[in-house]
C-alpha cells in the first residue's frame, strides 16, 4: 500500500474548494455576504454568461488593510470570529475563514481595496491559489472582487456547471434573496451589460419586495409580526390570491443569514392548511431573530443550513406566526362552537340540523374543517374561509393547528426515514421526493379503465352518479374534473404529434413580472411556443401573450402561464 503522506496545499485547496464553491451562484453569495459583513451600504453585482466569464462584486465597505490582503486568501484566515466561543455570540455572515481561499483556488480572482485609513489601495491577481501580482493603485475606499475563469484547473467542475441561462437563474434567486436580506444596502444587479434591478436603500422590507417582484405578489402581502421571550419573527406572508407552484419564493433569513430548512418549509404551509390548492405555495419573506447560542450555523460550508437547539419548539412558533398573520386578516375566521349549537338547537325540526348531526357523528369530520364560502371566484379576492369546529372538545384554533403540525411533522419524519432507506434513489429524486403529493400522483397513475356505466342523473349540478350494468358499483364523476381530465388527453394528444390547435387572443394577455419569472420566461420562450403559448417581449420585465392552446381560451392564461414557468424552474432552473 502507498504511503501516508500529507497532501500539498493547492490539492488541500482544491479539495476543499469543491465544498464551499459548487457553482457561479456560490461565488456570488459568498462575495456578497462579505460585502454585507464589511459593512457597505451600495453594492454592485455584475455577471457575464452565467458567471461563467465574469463575476464582480463592488462595495463601499471598510476594504482591506494593505499588509492584511494576502491574509484575506489564506486558508482559515478571518477578522470575524477568534475562537469558537465566538460562534454562540456570531452576528456575521462568514466565519470559516475559507470562502475567498476556495475561490482563488478553482479561478483567477483580481481584488482592488483600500481602506479609509490607507492613502492608497492595492491590487492583487491571484490564478489557482498562487498570488501572479501585487501593486498599490488609486481606488475609493471599499473592495471591488473579479472573479474569472472558473473551474479552468478543475476540469470535471466546469463540464459540469449547467448552461448560462441555468447558471444565471441559480444567480438571479440568490442575488434577489440577498438583496431582501438587508434593505438598508442597495443592491444593484447587472446581468450581461443590463441592469436587472436596484433595491433602494430604506429601512422599509416593503419596498425592497417592491422592487424585487411583480404587483402581484406585493398586493397580496400580510404583515407578519410575532413575538416571544425566545424568538422575533417580521416580514410578510400572501394571502390566498396568490400562490405559486413551488417554493422559491419562501425565503427565510435566521439573524439575517439566509437559509434553506425544509421541514421549515412544511411548517409554513402547514398554517395555511388546506386553504391553498393542492401543490400550490405561499410566498412569505421571513426574518428570524433568535439568540445566536440556540442556532447553530456551522452545520455544512455553504453556512445555509442550520440546527435549531429546539427545533420543534422554533417550527411551531414561526407557523404560529404565519397562522396569526392570516387570521388577523380574516383569512382564517373562527366561529365559535357555541354559536352554531344554539342556532341549531333554535329550531329542532330545522332540515339542516339532522345534517348537522349527521356531520357531528362522523367521525373522519371530527375535528376543524375549513368551509369555503364561495368557490366559485376564480381570483379567490372575495372567498372567506370559516371555521366550524364539529368536534365536541373545546380547543381552540389555534391549539388545532399545533395538533395538525405534528401530525404533519409525523409524516414528514416518516418521509425522511423512508428518503433514508431508499438507497436506490438518486440525489436528484430525493431532491424531489415529497411524500404527501406522492400519495396523490399514485392516485392520479391508477390507470383502471372504467366499467360500461349507465346514468342515473345529475346531482347537485356537479356529479354524474353512475351504476354498472350488473347494478352491483354506484360510480359518481366529478363532471368538472372528468372535463378537465378529457382536455388534458386531447391536449397531450396534440403536443405528441406536434399540432397544437392554437387560437389569437381577442385582447392579448400583459403579464407583469419579477425580474427573476421575465428572465425564466423569455429563456424558455420556445418551450412555450412547443406548447401552443405565444409570448412577446413587452418593455421591462412584463410579457404579452398572444395566442394560447384553443383549449384554454376559456381558462385563466394567467395561472396557466405561473403553472408552466414554476414546472419548468423545478426542473430546469432558469
Ligand atoms: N468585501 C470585503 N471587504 C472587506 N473585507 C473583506 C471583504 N471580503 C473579504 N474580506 C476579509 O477577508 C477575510 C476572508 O474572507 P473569507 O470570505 O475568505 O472568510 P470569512 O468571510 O471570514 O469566512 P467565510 O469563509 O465563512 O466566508 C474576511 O474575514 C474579511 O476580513
Ligand atoms: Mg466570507
Amino acid at each position: 500500500m502507498a504511503k501516508i503522506h500529507l497532501l500539498d496545499n493547492e490539492t488541500i485547496n482544491k479539495i476543499a474548494a469543491g465544498e464551499v464553491i459548487e457553482s457561479p451562484k456560490s461565488i456570488v453569495k459568498e462575495l456578497v455576504e462579505n460585502s454585507i459583513d464589511a459593512g457597505a451600504d451600495e453594492i454592485i453585482i455584475e455577471i457575464k454568461n452565467g458567471g461563467k466569464s465574469l463575476i464582480r462584486i463592488t462595495d463601499n465597505g471598510k476594504g482591506i488593510e494593505k499588509d492584511q490582503v494576502e491574509d484575506a486568501f489564506m486558508r482559515h484566515c478571518t477578522s470575524k470570529i477568534v475562537s469558537s466561543d465566538d460562534l454562540n455570540s456570531l452576528h456575521t455572515l462568514g466565519f470559516r475563514g475559507e470562502a475567498l481561499a476556495s475561490i482563488a483556488a478553482v479561478a483567477h480572482v483580481e481584488m482592488i481595496t483600500r481602506t479609509a485609513e490607507d492613502s492608497s489601495g492595492t491590487i492583487i491577481s491571484i490564478e489557482g491559489g498562487n498570488i501572479v501580482s501585487k501593486e498599490a493603485i488609486g481606488c475609493p475606499v471599499g473592495t471591488t472582487i473579479a472573479v474569472t475563469e472558473l473551474f479552468y484547473n478543475v476540469p470535471a467542475r466546469k463540464k459540469f456547471m449547467k448552461s448560462d441561462a441555468s447558471e444565471s437563474g441559480n444567480i438571479n434567486e440568490i442575488v434577489v434573496s440577498l438583496a431582501l436580506s438587508k434593505e438598508n444596502i442597495s443592491f444593484k444587479y447587472i446581468n450581461n451589460g443590463n441592469i436587472a434591478f436596484r433595491t433602494p436603500k430604506t429601512n422599509n422590507l416593503l419596498n425592497t419586495i417592491s422592487s424585487l417582484y411583480e404587483k402581484d405578489l406585493y398586493n397580496s402581502l400580510l404583515k407578519v409580526q410575532y413575538e416571544t421571550n425566545n424568538i422575533i419573527i417580521t416580514g410578510f406572508t400572501t394571502n390566498l390570491n396568490y400562490y405559486r407552484g413551488n417554493r422559491k419564493q419562501q425565503i427565510v433569513f435566521v439573524n439575517n443569514r439566509l437559509i434553506k430548512h425544509k421541514r421549515m418549509n412544511y411548517f409554513i404551509e402547514a398554517a395555511y392548511n388546506t386553504l391553498l390548492p393542492k401543490n400550490k405555495y405561499p410566498a412569505c419573506f421571513l426574518k428570524i431573530e433568535i439568540d445566536p447560542s440556540l442556532v447553530d450555523v456551522n452545520v455544512h460550508p455553504a453556512k445555509t443550513e442550520v440546527r435549531f437547539q429546539n427545533e420543534d419548539i422554533t417550527l411551531n412558533e414561526i407557523k404560529r406566526a404565519i397562522f396569526s398573520a392570516l387570521h388577523s386578516n380574516n383569512i382564517i375566521k373562527e366561529i365559535k362552537k357555541e354559536t352554531i349549537v344554539h342556532d341549531y338547537s333554535e329550531n329542532k325540526t330545522n332540515k339542516s340540523e339532522s345534517i348537522f348531526e349527521k356531520l357531528n357523528n362522523y367521525d373522519s369530520l371530527k375535528g376543524s374543517e375549513y368551509i369555503l364560502e364561495n368557490p366559485i371566484n376564480e381570483n379567490f379576492n372575495n372567498i372567506k374561509f370559516t371555521e366550524i369546529n364539529i368536534s365536541n372538545n373545546n380547543k381552540n384554533l389555534f391549539e388545532e393547528a399545533i395538533e395538525k403540525a405534528a401530525e404533519e411533522e409525523k409524516i414528514i419524519r416518516e418521509f425522511e426515514k423512508q428518503v433514508e432507506n431508499h438507497a436506490t434513489l438518486t440525489n436528484e429524486k430525493v431532491e424531489n421526493y415529497e411524500p404527501i403529493q406522492q400519495s396523490f400522483i399514485e392516485i392520479e397513475k391508477d390507470e383502471r379503465k372504467l366499467p360500461e356505466l349507465s346514468i342515473i342523473g345529475i346531482l347537485m349540478d356537479t356529479y354524474i352518479i353512475c351504476e354498472n350494468y350488473e347494478k352491483t358499483e354506484m360510480y359518481m364523476i366529478d363532471q368538472h374534473a372528468a372535463h378537465e381530465r378529457i382536455n388534458y388527453e386531447k391536449f397531450l394528444n396534440q403536443y405528441n404529434i406536434r399540432k397544437i390547435i392554437k387560437q389569437e387572443l381577442l385582447i392579448p394577455e400583459v403579464i407583469n413580472l419579477s425580474y427573476e419569472d421575465y428572465y425564466s420566461a423569455i429563456n424558455n420562450k420556445e418551450i412555450f411556443e412547443n406548447l401552443g403559448f405565444e409570448l412577446e417581449n413587452f418593455g421591462i420585465n412584463a410579457i404579452l401573450i398572444n395566442n394560447v392552446p384553443s383549449i384554454f381560451m376559456e381558462s385563466n392564461i394567467k395561472e396557466i402561464f405561473y403553472t408552466i414557468l414554476d414546472s419548468l424552474k423545478n426542473v430546469r432552473n432558469c
